[in-house]
């Protein structure tokens, strides 16, 4: 793959070392980014707004605290794993829907196939379950990889980190490969969740109808991840259904997230769902 010259903007220069870890994180996971570091001398706003200006493909930033955003569509945005600390402790099937949909104990290997921002990783990883992480933008990987790193440093975060694995692929091409790059333990995954993209239109509530507001974490990635195709659809819950039914000894199944009025992944309807006013959980039994 081509390797995006990707800007990395920084506000001081005690920020080097911090980036030479990203260079490293970037050689050890083989992420097809070069970075190109601009110390910024002026405000970071003012940069930034030039960088909108020019509409210049997505950069990074590297703020005071070592906070690693991506800049796109005039955004930034950042995973931000530490604002979710309430929700990843009380996490349990009452409080959150995904938990329901997807059934998981400790035991459980769980492939989060389209990782995105990690939250949802997050709050499947917080039932003590391993979780596979699976980013097909480089970029958002290296945010992954990136705040992965940062939160490990915590010392209440440290478990939890280490149920994660992040990979920069897509999830097609991982499926496809799986039988003969993967051993027998590595293959065994009792639920795959998936939350591809949809058309930036498609949100909308439930109870007034209207379009619900887009948070500004999906818009960005609206910038930079295209919804898939009906054919694409169609492969990912195959594959995702295939995946399950070889590894797992116990029943499995294939969690898909959908805005609420969405329809049905690749027009397959689920053995069950369940929702609230914004999303739904389409859980295929397997
Ligand atoms: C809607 S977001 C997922 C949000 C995520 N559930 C979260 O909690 O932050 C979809 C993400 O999946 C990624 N993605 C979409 N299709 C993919 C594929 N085939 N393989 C791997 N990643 C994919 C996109 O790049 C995007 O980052």
């Amino acid at each position: 793959m081509l390797a995006n010259h990707t800007k990395l903007l920084y506000v001081d220069n005690a920020q080097l070392s911090f980036i030479d870890s990203l260079q490293t994180l970037i050689s050890d996971h083989n992420l097809p980014i070069v970075l190109i570091p601009e110390l910024i001398e002026g405000k970071l706003k003012q940069r930034l707004v030039q960088l909108n200006t020019a509409a210049e493909q997505a950069a990074l930033i590297l703020d005071n605290k070592h906070k690693l955003s991506l800049v796109s569509g005039g955004l930034s945005v950042a995973p931000e794993w530490d604002k979710l600390q309430r929700r990843v402790v009380s996490a349990g099937r009452k409080s959150e829907l995904i938990l329901q949909a997807a059934k998981i104990s400790a035991d459980s290997q769980v492939l989060d196939a389209t990782a995105g921002f990690g939250h949802d990783s997050l709050i499947l990883a917080s039932t003590g379950a391993q979780v596979l992480m699976l980013e097909q933008q480089p970029l958002m990987a290296l945010l992954l990889l990136a705040e992965q790193q940062r939160m490990s440093q915590q010392p209440n975060w440290q478990k939890l980190m280490a149920r994660l694995t992040i990979i920069n692929c897509d999830a097609l091409s991982y499926f496809a490969h799986l039988p003969n790059n993967f051993d027998e333990a590595k293959r065994a995954v009792n639920v795959v969740y998936l939350d591809p993209m949809f058309p930036a239109d498609s949100y909308q509530d439930s109870k007034t109808g209207k379009g619900a507001k887009v948070g500004k974490q999906m818009q960005a990635l609206h910038q930079l991840a295209e919804p898939p195709t009906l054919a694409e659809e169609q492969q990912l819950l195959q594959s995702a259904q295939a995946l399950v039914s070889q590894s797992s000894k116990k029943q499995g199944r294939v969690v898909v997230k959908r805005p609420q009025q969405a329809p049905f992944l690749a027009n397959k309807a689920p053995d069950e769902s369940w929702h609230n006013a914004a999303v739904r959980f389409d859980g295929y039994f397997i």
